[in-house]
């Protein structure tokens, strides 16, 4: 009898921890990226939010730094720069353990460039401890493609 009930505790406990991990998938691990409007335009204010929850309480990763830029991984033309968008220091006392901010995209002439594609980037820098247990800060990162509407571009280069 007791082996039994120590059996199903045993097999709801596993349970219960598939049902955690299914809720923090992997991509999950640095932070849930989501914005107003996926379709931006220059002078465009939109707001970023990242939910932290599944960093912090699944994986463990408190962010000490939230960077974002714009980044072109499709039709870069070979020198297409990145574009800040914004640094934050990370108030590891919010809760819920969010990130949220508004920003405005900017006038670049380059967003004009024909079939270039653009993603969102966040670089999550957060400390861990090194071999000899000081600590050392590491990166990672999430993205969300997002299109820009050049019709209002600027078009000179
Ligand atoms: C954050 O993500 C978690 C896990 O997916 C979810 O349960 C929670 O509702 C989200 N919180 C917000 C504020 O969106
Ligand atoms: C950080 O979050 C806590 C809890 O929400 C809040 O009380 C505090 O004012 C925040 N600090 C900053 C610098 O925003």
């Amino acid at each position: 009898m007791h082996i039994s009930l120590h059996s199903s505790l045993t097999v709801l406990a596993a349970i219960a921890s598939l049902v955690s991990a299914q809720g923090c998938a992997e991509a999950q691990r640095f932070g849930i990226l989501q914005m107003s409007s996926l379709t931006l335009s220059p002078g465009q204010t939109f707001t970023v939010t990242v939910n932290l929850t599944c960093a912090i309480e699944w994986f463990g990763i408190v962010p000490t730094y939230l960077d974002y830029h714009i980044e072109v991984p499709v039709g870069n033309n070979g020198h297409e720069p990145p574009i800040y968008i914004a640094r934050r220091t990370y108030n590891q006392s919010a809760s819920p353990p969010v990130d949220t901010f508004a920003a405005t995209l900017p006038y670049w002439s380059w967003f004009t460039f024909p079939g270039a594609q653009y993603q969102l980037v966040l670089d999550n820098s957060y400390m861990v401890a090194g071999t000899n247990g000081s600590p050392v800060m590491v990166v990672g990162g999430t993205s969300q493609p997002i299109n820009i509407a050049t019709s209002s571009a600027s078009s000179g280069l």
